[in-house]
């Protein structure tokens, strides 16, 4: 990654379609912040170009990924900066969610010291949803905020974390307790990068892919009932277009709410019993099958309840399960209860709990701890 400066370009080379997969443009425009976010096949070899139209002053770039991600697409993304005219570093963190922490996050901020960043300049936030959530705050804390382009490499990270501005590191007490809405300036999503993930890493995802279907989107639901997405059968064009429709309900969300005091929490929809199944195992299971059984089960408490009709319930359990991914816990009730009240949603003694009342449209409900433990009982089977 040696240090050129070349090239005065200053628009945007955006390929309208490569391999018969259409790039995808979504505007965003939140009060801190306006951008686009790219989704299609290529587009991280226009990373350059990109982020050089986003952000004409940056000189440079810091490229922060992680252990399995950056000998997989680090050179890559840096040759494009490279060539657009920004100078290149790259800082590479442990794999693994064990890392986001504020150690790390410490060195990360040292590593862009060190490069002499300025404010002008740009992090690359390269990966999955650690790299983004982490790389995300780092650039939020430099300098009291320098720009940070997101270039998300698992589906999770494309259809959720790398929009919307949420950064983070966890703390002892939890996941993603120390943190900022701080928005990136350019989101640039390849599905080429999700070749290389495996069936598990990808079917994981969709638990987040089902969620935009439930809290917003009735045909998104319907096609995904009708093809289901697995990482061999579906359609790259396809894939992209239910990517960029996530994203796109995502932006309509977060332009209306960009810090979550109202209509932002529905994104949270199987978040309150999934993130408890999730803490539960140690972090084992992964975050998009955790939020997939969390959804099962706060549809099932909700038609129980007489929120939304059985057929809602069943429709999403079916779903879940069609794409190979929990549907229920065997987690003891009173532990997912403590994860649950512990969770940073809390609001004194109670929570808001996300319910559906049709396929298509949820609603937010504040719940006591032990509405939430009949919530539970009601969801889930007894362990
Ligand atoms: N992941 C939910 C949100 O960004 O609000």
């Amino acid at each position: 990654m040696s240090e050129k400066t070349i090239a005065d370009r200053t628009t945007a080379g955006t390929p309208e379609q490569t391999g018969g997969v259409q790039t995808r443009t979504i505007d965003v425009r939140t009060p801190s912040k306006d951008y686009q976010v790219l989704v299609g096949a290529g587009v991280i070899d226009e990373l350059g170009p990109l982020t050089h139209a986003a952000l004409p002053k940056a000189q440079k770039a810091q490229i922060i990924a992680d252990s399995n991600v950056a000998p997989l697409y680090g050179d890559a993304v840096a040759a494009s900066l490279e060539e657009a005219g920004l100078s290149c570093s790259m800082q590479v963190f442990e794999a693994g969610e064990q890392a986001k922490k504020l150690s790390t996050l410490s060195d990360l901020l040292e590593g862009l010291a060190e490069s002499e960043l300025s404010r002008d300049d740009v992090v690359v936030a390269l990966g999955g949803g650690v790299a983004g959530d982490m790389a995300g705050l780092a650039a939020a804390l430099y300098l009291r905020g320098c720009a940070v382009v997101q270039v998300p490499t698992s589906l999770l990270a494309m259809v959720d974390s790398s929009v919307g501005g949420k950064t983070a590191v966890d703390l002892a007490a939890g996941k993603n307790l120390a943190g900022a809405f701080f928005q990136p300036s350019l989101v640039v999503a390849d599905i080429d990068c999700l070749d290389t993930l495996s069936p598990q890493q990808f079917t994981d995802s969709v638990g987040e892919v089902i969620k935009y279907g439930v809290i917003a989107d009735p045909q998104l639901f319907d096609q995904l009932e009708a093809h289901p997405l697995s990482v061999d059968s579906v359609d790259p064009d396809q894939l992209a277009s239910v990517i960029a429709r996530c994203i796109e309900i995502k932006r309509d969300v977060v332009q209306k709410d960009e810090r979550e005091g109202g209509i932002r929490q529905i994104l949270n929809f199987g978040h309150t019993i999934g993130h408890a199944i999730e803490a539960a195992s140690n972090f084992q299971l992964g975050h998009g099958s955790s939020v997939a059984a969390g959804m099962c089960a706060i549809a099932r408490a909700s038609a129980a309840r007489g929120w939304c009709d059985q057929e809602v319930a069943e429709r999403i359990v079916a779903l879940v399960a069609a794409h190979g991914l929990p549907t229920d816990t065997a987690t003891d009730h009173q532990e997912l209860l403590s994860y649950a009240s512990h969770d940073k949603k809390r609001h004194g003694s109670t929570v808001n709990v996300v319910v559906p009342t049709a396929i298509g449209t949820v609603e937010v409900r504040k719940v006591g701890f032990t509405e939430l433990l009949d919530l539970i009982d009601l969801g889930c089977r007894v362990a």
